[in-house]
């Protein structure tokens, strides 16, 4: 998948054209603009002129992983992460491991090019407000981790990165997994909604015909991917077939 937004300006076109070419950007290797596309034109004494052509944003996401049921979701979002396009940061909660033990058979499988960091180490770059990210998607996230974070508890790195995305009011995406809710569950779902969170349940829905349990769950990642502005062709859009 490539996931990379692409901004275009036109060229101005006032030169003279003897011989044309495109030339690919560098990396940048903390975020911001990694690619730049340019337009060179060979004028007449010589000189070149360069227009810009387009820009690729990158984005810097963490992606959180909780111990409520659903690492399959967290699987399905790393698998449809474009690393190469963006920055791609992993962090775990003590009882992930325990759920994805349960869970996923041959355990969680971290794509080349994702940065795994430690739950109790505050070295990371996320965890302060002058290094913020992008965007941040606990997914699946329990009901222990959603209350910790509404109420702004930060004892290790993954609720403090969140903390930190609430108060810089950068994408805080949480996939919340229980079934019934309690009104506690519900007010603090108020509470991260009011602080600017978005919350995306994992509930998957059934209209575009799922036939696998990857399927199922790619209901839910497609509108996580959606919320983060990563463009992807994981799930048919409602009509698009019609159109
Ligand atoms: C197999 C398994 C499935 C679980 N599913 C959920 C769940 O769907 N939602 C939830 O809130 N907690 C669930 N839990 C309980 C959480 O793992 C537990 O509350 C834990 O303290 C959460 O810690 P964390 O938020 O730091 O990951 C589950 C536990 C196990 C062992």
């Amino acid at each position: 998948m490539n996931g990379s937004l692409r901004t275009k300006k036109k060229s101005s076109g006032r030169v003279s054209r003897k011989k044309q070419s495109v030339r690919k950007g560098t990396t940048h290797p903390v975020g911001g603009v990694r690619s730049l596309t340019f337009h060179r034109t060979l004028l007449r004494g010589g000189q070149t002129s360069s227009t810009l052509l387009s820009i690729r944003a990158v984005m810097r996401i963490l992606v959180a992983i909780t111990g409520a049921s659903g690492s399959i979701y967290a699987q399905r979002l790393l698998d449809n992460l474009d690393a190469r396009t963006h920055e791609i940061h992993l962090i775990q909660s003590q009882y992930a491991a325990l759920v994805i033990r349960e869970e996923l058979p041959g355990s969680l499988r971290v794509p080349e090019g994702v940065s795994s960091h430690s739950l109790k180490s505050m070295n990371a770059p996320f965890v302060s407000g002058s290094n913020a990210f992008d965007a941040m998607v606990i997914i699946p996230c329990s009901m222990g981790t959603l209350g910790r974070v509404a109420h702004g508890l930060s004892s290790d790195a993954l609720l403090r990165a969140a903390d930190v995305m609430l108060k810089e009011k950068r994408k805080l995406i949480l996939v919340p997994r229980e079934t019934p809710l309690s009104l506690i569950h519900v007010k603090n779902f108020e509470l991260l909604l009011l602080a600017g969170a978005i919350l995306v349940p994992a509930n998957p829905s059934f209209y575009t015909r799922p036939q696998t349990v990857a399927e199922v769950a790619d209901t839910v990642v497609a509108r996580v991917l959606d919320h983060l502005g990563a463009p992807h062709r994981l799930v048919a859009r409602w009509q698009e077939e019609k159109d």
